[in-house]
């Protein structure tokens, strides 16, 4: 009901020459008002404070792209960014469109960015010497974890390809990027202390074992979290353990638990005292590149290979010493090991939803709900008090197709996937077994873009596009603002926004006409 009521507002509004506000992701609160204001040639943009005015140049930038005209004014600008004490949450923002030009109000630079991301929308989809409705919009986020993540170890993608997806990211106010960087097809991070974890753990990829070595320089790491900053987006780096080691232990076979005939050498070796040395020495380096106060330490899939600890004497031992029944309970006792390194090193843990049986502390522990069938895992994190992010496969997993046709993505049981229309309805019940998520232990949501079927920057858009823009107004819009009609509206300028800015996406609207980027062929 409630939707056809909006499309027939929409359509009356279109026969009316009004369009409703051009932005995703949606605003929480706006008021259409009586007239319009003219994009002028040459858009000038005033700040009252310094902290606003550092935004300016970057907007500049953006207007420029568009090839339109734009600068700092010391005078009144036809866009003001005025600071307004008013504002509680950080990343809220108020925007006044009036015939006279554009106030945006914020309490913190988060906010006028946001508010600036939103303008940028308006002035795009008028275009020059078009115009915007006046309106007055209020608006803040339903969630304060909109996260995207990256796995950069089956390919690695690199700073270009990064950086662009910080820019999308930034321009849909998703604030998380999440950088799955050490895996067991290769290691990306460089870590001083253990040079081999690059110049051998790099080598190769999830379709060629012998690429050579990929990774981010210290440096490098420092100009991408530096880059997402400035676009108010934290980078939480994700050091997978103890599974998923390959990479790892093939530099440093000391530390190797053994593997799996299918996943040979998968795991680090819990029951060695010079692995928690190991492990802890890399974080240390991790926490003085990475600001955030989170590290991801993966713990998922553990099982996958780690069947020769049954046979190391080490281990044996351990269990002895500390009484441990069977592999679970050793693979507790090193995530609980680990969870204390980060705890020192003044950092919390995230972990995928294995971790909710390992009792870490729900104080310093943040978990990743993503296996949609096992829906117990939620529950169990709900009822244990953690902080969650909800990232189910099913539909926020960015390697699974988002069309029937598609034959290079994931599918599920039965080829269920992941359209865009079901990553924009998450997080309804039915994505979570009936299980409410209306609780504030749920932080907020995320897209996982996992590599084993995207090599390419052009295949990782694909993928990404335009499923992310979905993704930001699920992570942003409350439900009574939402309207998937509406969106599909709205998506028309922001595809046409993607293909001016080079990015190469499905267009989910003519998917006869949008042929699938193949994915890697296996060797
Ligand atoms: C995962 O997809 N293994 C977290």
């Amino acid at each position: 009901m409630t939707r056809h009521f909006t499309a027939l507002v929409l359509l009356l509004f279109s026969f009316l020459g009004v369009h409703s506000q051009e932005i995703i992701p949606y605003p929480n609160h706006y008021e259409q008002q009586e007239g319009k204001l003219i994009i002028p040639k040459v858009i000038t943009v005033s700040a009252e404070s310094g902290e606003f005015s550092s935004l300016i140049p970057g907007f500049v930038g953006m207007l420029e792209n568009l090839s339109l005209k734009a600068k700092e004014t010391g005078k009144k600008g036809w866009i003001q960014l005025v600071r307004n004490a008013l504002c509680h949450n950080p990343e809220e923002y108020r925007l006044t469109v009036s015939p006279a030009g554009i106030v945006v109000e914020a309490g913190c630079a988060n906010g006028c960015f946001y508010g600036l991301q939103s303008v940028f929308q308006l002035i795009n989809s008028a275009g020059t010497g078009g115009s915007i409705p006046c309106a007055v919009i209020r608006d803040n986020p339903r969630y304060g974890w909109r996260g995207l993540m990256l796995d950069e170890s089956r390919h690695f993608l690199g700073m270009k390809e990064v950086k662009k997806l910080l820019d999308f990211m930034a321009l849909h106010k998703l604030n998380k990027f999440h950088w799955h960087l050490t895996d067991s097809p290769g290691w990306r991070i460089e870590i001083k202390r253990y040079p081999l974890l690059t110049s051998v753990g790099a080598i190769g990829n999830f379709t060629d074992p012998d690429t050579p070595a990929q990774y981010y320089t210290q440096a490098e790491i420092t100009e991408i979290v530096q880059y997402a900053a400035e676009r108010f987006i934290e980078v939480i780096p994700e050091i997978d353990m103890p599974g998923h080691a390959t990479s790892a232990v093939k530099a440093y076979p000391e530390f190797s638990g053994g593997g799996s005939e299918r996943y040979p050498n998968f795991t680090f070796n819990p029951g060695k005292e010079g692995t928690y040395t190991f492990l802890t020495d890399i974080l240390k380096e991790v926490t003085t590149l990475f600001p955030s106060k989170y590290i991801h330490i993966g713990g998922d899939e553990v099982h996958f290979g780690n069947q020769q600890w049954n046979h190391l004497p080490e281990i044996e031992e351990l269990m002895k010493a500390e009484g441990l029944e069977n592999l679970v309970a050793v693979e507790h006792y090193f995530l609980n090991r680990m969870s204390d390194s980060i705890r020192t090193l003044g950092k919390t843990v995230i972990g995928w939803d294995e971790v909710v049986t390992a009792g870490l502390p729900a104080s310093n522990t943040v978990v990743m709900w993503w296996r949609q069938e096992r829906p117990e895992q939620l529950e169990k994190a709900i009822s244990k008090g953690y902080e969650i992010v909800l990232c189910p496969r099913l539909p926020l997993y960015l390697d699974f197709v988002q069309h029937p046709s598609h034959k290079y993505g994931r599918k599920w049981s039965k080829g269920e996937y992941a359209p865009i229309e079901k990553v924009y309805h998450f997080p309804d019940t039915s994505y979570t077994s009936g299980i409410s998520v209306a609780t504030p232990l749920i932080k907020g949501i995320q897209g996982n873009a996992w590599t084993e079927v995207i090599h390419t920057p052009e295949r990782l858009q694909f993928m990404v596009y335009p499923r992310l823009s979905a993704l930001a107004e699920a992570a942003w819009t409350q439900d009574r603002s939402k309207n998937y009609e509406n969106f599909n509206s709205r998506m028309e300028k922001m595809m046409e926004f993607y293909k001016k800015s080079g990015i190469v996406f499905f267009d989910y609207k003519n998917p006869d006409l949008s042929p699938e980027v193949a994915g890697p062929e296996r060797r």
